[in-house]
């Protein structure tokens, strides 16, 4: 599904335009998955696919865990940084996406949920991850520093990291953080694809981690 409306200022076809790009960006795969207890990361989660769209094919799959709680069953297991919780049947297998955008409240010190799928997904080797999260207003740059260690140590590589926070996402003002988020992914995913040569828009640079911020 393309989007019809778009956000302001360049969209990612065009703002990765180049001789040659326009046939890669077309068969760019993408997984956006991300559990969302409050709605807050399925609207971040429905903003990025409306973006990654424009730059191939996207599929979108949720986490949801086999157990129902409340906010304060979560609240007190989010004390427990290493507690898994099972998840239903999802996409785990990402070896045919070319990106992975993985979306994620910030919960404490973990997010159970988050932590089991992040065990599961495989392959992660190489993988290029784009973590995005919400918040509702603390802390929330140590978490996010603390989810990039985790995917990290499993191989993955981050191409891209957005907090947006509560409010501001319920204001529609995360929709150019969202952008810019979407825009360094497809860069980065675009630049590793490109043959020797082409890399002529970062200067040879690899942007590995840049965050984008919905606050
Ligand atoms: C169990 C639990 C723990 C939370 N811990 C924090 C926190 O430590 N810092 C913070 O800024 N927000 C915290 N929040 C707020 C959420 O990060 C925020 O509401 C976010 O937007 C939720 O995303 P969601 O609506 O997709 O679930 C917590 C929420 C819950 C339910």
């Amino acid at each position: 599904m393309k989007s019809s409306k778009r956000l302001n200022g360049p969209d990612i076809a065009e703002k990765t335009q180049c001789p040659g790009r326009k046939k890669r960006l077309a068969c760019m795969k993408t997984l956006i998955v991300f559990f969302s207890f409050t709605s807050n990361v399925r609207t971040l989660a429905t903003a990025i696919r409306k973006e990654l769209e424009a730059a191939g094919e996207v599929d979108f799959a949720v986490i949801e865990p086999k157990r129902v709680r409340t906010g304060l069953g979560w609240l007190a297991r989010s004390f427990l940084p290493g507690w898994r919780a099972p998840i239903r049947p999802t996409i785990t297998d990402v070896s045919r996406y070319d990106l992975v955008c993985l979306g994620f409240p910030k919960w404490t010190f973990a997010c159970p949920p988050v932590n089991q799928y992040i065990r599961l997904m495989q392959p992660t080797q190489g993988k290029k991850l784009a973590l995005f999260m919400a918040f509702g207003g603390f802390d929330q740059e140590r978490y996010l520093r603390s989810m990039v260690r985790q995917v990290s140590r499993r191989g993955a590589v981050v191409v891209a990291t957005l907090a947006a926070k509560r409010s501001s996402i319920r204001e529609n003002g995360h929709l150019g953080a969202v952008r810019l988020f979407c825009c360094q992914a497809v860069e980065v995913v675009q630049q590793a694809g490109l043959p020797k040569g082409e890399n002529t828009q970062q200067g040879g640079k690899n942007p590995r981690l840049r965050s984008g911020t919905g606050r």
